[in-house]
Formats: structure tokens, sequence, C-alpha cells
């Protein structure tokens, strides 16, 4: 937490004199309320806007949210030597993935040096929903999907299932196509599941992390998260 005033001045955009002026003039808003008190103490997350400009007043820290392709890790290093998340962003700055993905897994995964934020959305007390489309072997029964809605045991621990959709079945190739959110984080999971109930996962892709969605991010695309996506990450503790 920095002094609203330092804040500004830091961001290059006046000195430390002026930027209190600013402030007793009520020019500045945090988090889009105007502040007139110059012991404010405000942190990275917070949205200051000066003369209605948005400030950066932390730029140090950087969120992106990558559509990571098949065949990679996600972590920072590899001691194979295969591709890794990381390779993919072009940044100076040290990040790292907040989770992970299979390698053989696609999908939405972010990258950040936010240590607080990525601690946030990977504990499981935040329940965060993470929403998957998997190909898998067979046409689901009755029962499967009874025990999808139920809540399935792996390893002795129930994964609750948020929410599940049939999307297609193909009858030629006894293959479907489903989606699940859930709202935990062990590894595997899906897979796992989907092994428990005998219909092994051939593909596997996540396309939403809470409210952030892959859209139209291309296979290896990448885009910086906004302040505003990045504040209402902070909400969801
Ligand atoms: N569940 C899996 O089985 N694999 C992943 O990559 C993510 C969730």
């Amino acid at each position: 937490m920095e002094r609203l005033q330092k804040v500004i001045a830091d961001a290059g955009i006046t000195s430390r004199r002026k930027a209190e002026d600013l402030i007793l003039k009520g020019k500045v808003r945090v988090n889009g309320q105007v502040i007139k008190e110059l012991g404010t103490k405000v942190s990275g997350n917070d949205v200051v806007e000066v003369n209605g400009a948005i400030i950066h007043s932390d730029v140090t820290k950087k969120y992106y949210l990558l559509n990571k392709p098949r065949g990679v890790i996600s972590s920072a290093h590899d001691d194979k030597n295969r591709p890794t998340v990381i390779d993919y962003i072009d940044t100076d700055v040290r990040i790292y993935p907040v989770g992970r993905l299979d390698y053989d897994t696609t999908g939405l995964i972010l990258l950040t040096n936010d240590g607080d934020l990525a601690h946030l959305l990977t504990h499981p007390a935040n329940k965060i929903p993470k929403t998957y489309i998997a190909k898998i072997e067979g046409l689901l029964n009755k029962d499967d999907i009874d025990r999808l809605r139920n809540g399935i045991f792996i390893e002795g621990r129930k994964v609750l299932i948020e929410n599940f959709k049939i999307k297609d079945k193909d009858f030629d190739h006894q293959t479907s196509l489903v989606e699940l959110t859930i709202i935990e984080g062990r590894n595997h999971i899906v897979k796992k599941i989907f092994e428990t109930l005998k219909h092994p996962v051939i593909r596997l892709s996540r396309i939403r992390l809470a409210f952030l969605e892959i859209g139209k991010l291309k296979s290896g695309e990448y885009r910086e998260l906004s302040i505003k996506e990045v504040k209402k990450l902070y909400s969801l503790k």
C-alpha cells in the first residue's frame, strides 16, 4: 500500500506536491470514487484516475490470458526442454502460470507475476469455477449422468460438478462431447472423473475460468487482462 500522491507522482503525471493539489481539488478518483484525503493509501490493484484518465499505479504487475496449445508444459521451466507456456508470452517480466493444465490439455491459462492473485485463484476456499470441454470415449447412460450430477468420489474425496452438459454425441465413432464446470483444482481431475466412469478423455480444453472466457483467441494467442478484469478477479475472494 502506498500514499495516493506518491502513486500519482511515480506514474510520472506530476510532482508529489502537485499531486496533492490535484487530490484536494477533487481531480483524483480511486475505484471510481473521488478521494480528497491526502493520507489515502492504495495498492496496485486499485484503479486510480487523474482528470478522468486511468494511471497504472503498479506497472510491474502483469496479467496474461493464453490459449495454451497441446504439447506445451504449464510451468516456467522444463528439464526436458519442451516448450512452456512462458515461451508464448512476449515479456521481460518474470511471470508464471496460475495453476496448471496437462501437457495435452489446451485452452485458458493465466500467467502473472502477481503472487496474491495467483494464490487467490488457486486457493480451494475461493471456489473458483473452471469450465472444460471434453471429448470422451463412449456415450453416457443415465447412471453416468446421475453420478455426474450427484458428485463423484476421486481418491476418497467428492468432486462437486457445478454444471454438466452433453454438447454432442457421435454414434458412428462412439464418442461424446461434454461441457463441465468444477470448482476444484486437483491435478488431472477431469481425466480422473471420466476414467472413473469408464469413459476416458480423448481431448480436453478449458474454455472458462471464473468470468474469463477463451473467446476468439486462437491456439497460442494471448491477451493482457484489463485493470477492470483484474479487479473483478480480486473481488472473487
Ligand atoms: N483436468 C485434467 O484432467 N487435466 C487438466 O489439464 C485440467 C483439468
